[in-house]
């Protein structure tokens, strides 16, 4: 009786240094580091200071040019999530660009249906949980601020 050959399993130490060189690995890939905050070109005119500051603990990191941008951001893989959450978030919302992006008025309803803030980000971002009543308050002060285009009927 021959036995299988012992040299084909994978023992956990094996795995666990293949787990790190690819961890040490995608630190090498470009992507994600950029961490840029472009300059402030404009401020929304917001309806109250409590909108303005549940903004910044909910939405700000990817709907403003002023991103924290954590330790973490520069981690792969999470740094590419990260980078192409800001990015696209900042592309259609962004409250430091003329017109604050065209999707601006969108965002009442957003918080509205449970859709932003963004939920991968909450893990992360305690601060980012809202209670009831400061989601109506968001919602009421995003509204008045942006215009709100679920209540305006334009769709
Ligand atoms: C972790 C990043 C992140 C946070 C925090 C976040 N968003 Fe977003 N947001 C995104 C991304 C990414 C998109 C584009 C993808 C999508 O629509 O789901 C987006 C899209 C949007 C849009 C456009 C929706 C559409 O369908 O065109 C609005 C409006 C918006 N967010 C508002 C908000 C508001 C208001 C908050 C805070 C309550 C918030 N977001 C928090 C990342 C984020």
């Amino acid at each position: 009786m021959t036995r299988p050959a012992p040299a084909r399993r994978l023992s956990p130490l094996r795995l666990l240094g293949g787990l790190a060189a690819a961890f040490v690995l995608v630190q090498l890939v470009p992507y994600g580091r950029a961490h840029t905050n472009p300059p402030v070109q404009v401020r929304p005119a917001w309806v109250d200071p409590d909108t303005q500051a549940l903004f910044t603990r909910a939405c700000a990191d990817c709907h403003s040019n002023e991103t924290r941008w954590p330790w973490y951001s520069n981690v792969a893989p999470v740094s590419w999530l990260v980078q192409r959450h800001v990015q696209e978030g900042r592309q259609k919302f962004n409250v430091n660009v003329p017109g604050f992006g065209r999707d601006a008025d969108e965002a009442a309803g957003q918080v509205r249906r449970g859709k932003m803030p963004e939920p991968t980000y909450l893990p992360l971002h305690p601060e980012a949980r809202l209670t009831d009543a400061e989601r109506q308050q968001l919602i009421r002060g995003l509204a008045v601020t942006f215009g709100d285009e679920e209540r305006e009927g334009r769709r």
